[in-house]
């Protein structure tokens, strides 16, 4: 069976450093693997109006941003194809069958859904798009038949249910659909990168991100500014690495060879950890370092960024050509899926011979 990834991000916002940890990074590498027959990303924009219905600029501004934000990541568009969401109607049609495969309290109980009911105090009027757009996220990762779906552990209750949707699907109206696997980050910090203030997660917001886009200058600030550990207030004191977003974020980013370039005097993370907890290690120091790795990483992105934004068109056709690869794969499974449901009426010849026996 041909190994296909299908994965994507919502155009609310550029995107930002918990986005790579979590998902952007490993995108690449799988990309870079070869392992994979196809490699689908999708700009989610249709999932985006469901609880942006009125913000419509918004979603559209940002689509060009993510696209970017892909593209200087290392995303290329001849190993994977990148594709805006709403230009696939076929989506949508396969959203109305899964439909009827999923139950209101089914719903109702999927975390994800629940705690962005309550963030967003929709609570007391659900729109029906928002509420069902687990149903519509099953159906991007069921049309590209994708095996893989390399997401972040926010996504977990997503990808049961399309599971569960698969399962139906196939048990009532036989083999057509993919059962897809989650595939999560795995290095425990990256599940879920907090905020610089030490909030549980990153969020535009809380105004508590750190962009892909940011400058130099603006990545330097942040990270000067950056939660640590409230009780370590002299150097000598001894600091606790719990929900210290510096050495959180040193997890998620730091290698042994900056560890070699930018703090010799230790051998390896784990040292400069036990000497912060032991006492004599400054906040500033370690901040400094985790700049140094920080920028290290981010310097390559923001290089490619600033050359796509040199062809903004080009980033535009690169979307069109991908949108259009990714209808007629769209197109395909929906065709199984109709010859499934039998709802293929002109297309079967047997149905119409048998319809005129019943009535000879
Ligand atoms: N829900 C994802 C997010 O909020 C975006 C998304 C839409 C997605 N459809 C998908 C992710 C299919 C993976 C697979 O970022």
């Amino acid at each position: 069976m041909s190994k296909i990834i299908l994965t994507g991000d919502r155009p609310t916002g550029r995107l930002h450093v918990g986005h790579y940890v979590g998902s952007l990074r490993r995108r690449v590498e799988l990309q870079n693997s070869g392992e994979y027959d196809k490699i689908y990303i999708m700009i989610a924009d249709a999932q985006a109006l469901t609880d942006n219905a009125d913000n419509p600029e918004k979603v559209r501004q940002n689509i060009v941003e993510v696209a970017l934000d892909y593209l200087s990541c290392g995303l290329e568009p001849d190993k994977s194809t990148l594709f805006i969401q709403s230009m696939i109607p076929e989506l949508t049609e396969l959203s109305f069958y899964y439909m009827n495969l999923v139950t209101v309290s089914r719903l109702q109980r999927n975390p994800t859904v629940k705690a962005e009911i309550q963030m967003r105090n929709f609570e007391a009027s659900i729109p029906v798009g928002f509420f069902t757009y687990p149903i519509s996220q099953a159906a991007d990762i069921t049309a590209f038949k994708a095996t893989t779906v390399p997401v972040g552990e926010d996504q977990m209750p997503m990808l049961e249910q399309c599971r569960e949707i698969v399962h139906k699907f196939n048990s009532v109206y036989g083999e057509a659909l993919v059962e897809p696997d989650i595939l999560l980050p795995d290095n425990k910090a990256c599940l879920r990168l907090p905020g610089i203030d030490g909030k549980a997660k990153m969020s535009k917001s809380l105004n508590n991100c750190i962009y892909l886009s940011d400058s130099e200058a603006e990545v330097k600030k942040k990270i000067m500014s950056m939660y640590t550990d409230p009780g370590h207030i002299r150097i000598e004191d001894p600091g606790k690495l719990e929900g210290n977003c510096v050495f959180i974020y040193l997890d998620a980013f730091c290698k042994p060879e900056h560890v070699a370039e930018y703090m010799p005097d230790y051998k390896s993370l784990d040292e400069i950890k036990e000497h912060y907890q032991r006492g004599g290690l400054g906040d500033v120091k370690v901040k400094k370092f985790l700049n140094n790795v920080l920028q290290s990483e981010l310097a390559p992105i923001r290089e490619r960024r600033k050359q796509w934004e040199k062809d903004i068109p080009a980033v535009y056709e690169i979307l069109k050509k991908g949108s259009e690869e990714a209808e007629k794969v769209a197109a395909s499974t929906l065709k199984d899926v109709r010859n499934a449901m039998k709802i293929n009426y002109f297309e079967d010849n047997n149905l119409i011979k048998e319809q005129a026996e019943k009535y000879r």
